[in-house]
């Protein structure tokens, strides 16, 4: 067996191990924006930091295969593997910067001071947001150059188109939502209550 092809097939492990962790962390997200209570916060945190170890495994892997890959048959000025790793420093700041800190934030606010007024807008906050949408676009946007080898201009637009798709689209991740901001716990009990009978 070639230790080339090996090896991409260690590239391609680390990028599944990439694309199953984040789905998880985006579905984790997805929870931690909609719960109402502490508990909730708490429950998809801990989803949340099960997975988080998996990036750093996935990053190495896809670091180290590609090194060799790139040594053996490319070289190091190729422009599509120098945008691939510019893409893969980026997710990282996007992901273990960007996005892990404001979600410390959010942990910290809701221990401390419960689901406060703050605690609600760090559940949609659109750096976080925008940070983590951003890493699902760049990592698209690594495979395209990765697969289709553009030449320098090629390389710099698919990273750019990735930079400004990932805020765009995640404008309705962090856009007021009234129905998630009251939890239903703490709704006044009149509102619920059916109408004092008024007869007699
Ligand atoms: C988010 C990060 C990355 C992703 C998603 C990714 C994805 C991929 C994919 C899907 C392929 C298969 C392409 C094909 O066979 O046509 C590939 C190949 C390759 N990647 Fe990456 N990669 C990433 C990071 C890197 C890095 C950091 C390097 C260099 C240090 C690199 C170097 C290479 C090389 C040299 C190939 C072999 C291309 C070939 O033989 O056709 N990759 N990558």
């Amino acid at each position: 067996m070639h230790a080339y092809a090996l090896v991409l097939f260690l590239h391609l492990l680390g990028l599944l191990t990439a694309a199953a962790a984040a789905a998880l962390a985006f579905f984790a997200a997805l929870q931690l924006r909609a719960a109402a209570t502490t508990a909730e916060i708490a429950r998809w945190a801990r989803l949340t930091k099960a997975v988080v170890p998996a990036f750093p495994v996935a990053t190495l892997l896809l670091l180290g295969s590609g090194a060799y890959l790139t040594q053996v048959g490319w070289g190091w000025t190729t422009p599509w593997i120098d945008a691939g790793i510019a893409g893969l420093a980026l997710i990282v700041a996007c992901g273990s910067g960007i996005e892990a800190s404001r979600g410390r934030a959010l942990e910290q606010e809701v221990r401390t001071a419960g689901m406060t007024a703050r605690a609600r807008a760090l559940q949609r906050d659109p750096l976080a947001w925008s940070a983590k949408v951003t890493t699902l676009t760049l990592t698209l946007g690594v495979v395209f150059l990765m697969v289709i080898k553009p030449a320098t201009l090629g390389s710099t637009l698919t990273l750019i188109v990735a930079l400004v798709a990932g805020p765009l689209a995640a404008v309705p991740f962090w856009r007021s939502h009234d129905r998630v901001e009251q939890p239903v716990a703490e709704r006044p009990l009149a509102a619920s209550a059916p109408a004092p009978r008024t007869e007699g």
